[in-house]
């Protein structure tokens, strides 16, 4: 596996995905603890998959999360539904390597993301969705910036419970910049 420091922050850098490191993301896209979070919970991830997957995101603005301090591989991030003309996007992000969970990791490479994005692609307004259950994330989320626009509730039923899917939203201007 080869990174690329293309935005680096304090804790850690992003880089373009590397397609040879899909066995550990499949490692991690099968570890219930992390992808009950994620919209793709109920989908099968295979080593064939992925390679597929990673193939796709490694031409778009999806990024590996590395540490600095290791040059570690710990998760991804990106910026899907990129719409230049309105100037919105979605952003998405997994920490895979539980051990770095709620140190710090995720809301800086976020911020890095971003940045990128508001400085570099001219995005104005990032949405993205995420889970009534997944405190630690929107937690994350609101120190950035994002604020809650809605909620489609009782959408998600995991572990016999229902839950909502939380819609948030950043604008430029609410973004104090890393970059
Ligand atoms: C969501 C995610 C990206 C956040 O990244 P992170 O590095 O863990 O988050 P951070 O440490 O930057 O921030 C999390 C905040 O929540 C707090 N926190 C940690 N665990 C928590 C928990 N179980 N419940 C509530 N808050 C929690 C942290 O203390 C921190 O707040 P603080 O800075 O005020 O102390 C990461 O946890 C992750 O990838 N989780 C699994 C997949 C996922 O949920 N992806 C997002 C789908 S929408």
């Amino acid at each position: 596996m080869k990174y690329f420091k293309k935005l680096v922050g304090k804790k850690c850098y992003l880089s373009p995905i590397d397609v040879s490191d899909a066995e550990r993301y499949t490692e991690w896209l099968n570890d219930i603890e992390v992808i009950k979070y994620l919209t793709l919970r109920d989908k099968m991830v295979s080593l064939v998959t992925e390679r597929e997957a990673l193939e796709r995101l490694a031409r778009g603005h999806s990024y590996a999360i590395v540490t600095l301090e290791s040059d570690e591989l710990i998760g991804s991030c990106g910026l899907v539904d990129v719409d230049y003309l309105n100037r919105t996007c979605e952003v998405g992000i997994f920490i895979g390597n539980k051990e770095y969970w709620g140190k710090g990791y995720g809301t800086e490479a976020l911020k890095l993301l971003i940045s990128y994005g508001i400085n570099y692609l001219n995005l104005n307004n990032f949405m993205l969705k995420v889970y009534s259950y997944n405190e630690r994330a929107i937690k994350s989320y609101r120190k950035i910036g994002f604020r809650e626009m809605g909620r489609r509730r009782k959408s998600v039923i995991i572990e016999g419970k229902e839950y909502d899917t939380i819609y948030m939203d950043l604008l430029a201007e609410e973004f104090e910049s890393i970059l």
